[in-house]
């Protein structure tokens, strides 16, 4: 399962990086105004920046509603480098502008999937992710998880080439549970990938290691 990281901000993709598990980025309005990037040539610029840390698929998300603005921004973001993504929201409108991109070979990134119906329109018009957002449905007292499981279902059923991406990602359960269902791609908050990486009884072993190591470097040294 690839591992995108869900930020705009330069440090934490940096950050994540430099573990050697990150695939690829996803941004969206909010996590860009979040980091206080706004008008359109620093967004463009910014997108740029992020491409030139992670060689990975980099999800820019568009701003426009109708599928004319769609195409006109989406062509500019995917000009900007090979691993653009255009994220388009699943509107009528969107479902057409995938469609228009896929034909183009630009790639997309399908967003604000809530039912396993809006991923199968995704994937037959083409789109190279689909992100169905687990977190915000899980708030909702809805299974986010077993939306992925149905949508690997049907995608396995056709042989759809749309990767499962999810997103609206909250802490390292989620992570586990997408892969165990095999989603494609989950992308998450940093605090959820670092979080993967720590358990007490690998805290306590290593100290152990390291001790008897210690104990015994001290006998040698004595004989
Ligand atoms: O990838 C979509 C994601 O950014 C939404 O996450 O936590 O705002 O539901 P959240």
């Amino acid at each position: 399962m690839k591992f995108f990281i869900d930020t705009a901000s330069l440090a934490q993709i940096k950050e994540a990086q430099d573990l050697g598990v990150l695939d690829g980025v996803t941004t969206n309005p909010s996590l860009m105004a979040k980091e206080g990037i706004s008008g359109e040539e620093r967004v463009l610029q910014h997108y740029v920046d992020i491409c030139n840390i992670v060689d990975g698929d980099v999800s820019a998300e568009v701003i426009s509603v109708d599928f004319a603005g769609m195409v006109k921004e989406g062509e500019k973001l995917a000009a900007l480098h090979k691993n653009i993504t255009v994220k388009v929201p699943m509107t009528r409108d969107g479902v057409k502008a995938i469609k228009y991109f896929s034909g183009k070979g630009i790639k997309t990134n399908c967003t604000l999937v809530f039912s396993p119906g809006q991923a199968l329109l995704a994937a037959k018009a083409g789109a190279t992710y689909v992100s169905p957002f687990i977190g915000r449905l899980d708030d909702v007292s809805t299974d986010g998880v077993q939306l992925i499981e149905s949508i690997r279902t049907i995608y396995d059923n056709y042989g759809y080439a749309t990767q499962i991406l999810a997103a609206s990602v909250r802490h390292p359960m989620h992570i586990i549970q997408c892969a165990e269902v095999g989603a494609d791609v989950a992308t998450c908050p940093l605090s959820a990938i670092v979080a993967l990486f720590d358990h007490p009884l690998t805290t306590i072993g290593l100290e152990k290691f390291l001790a008897d190591h210690k104990k015994a470097q001290q006998a040698t040294a004595k004989a």
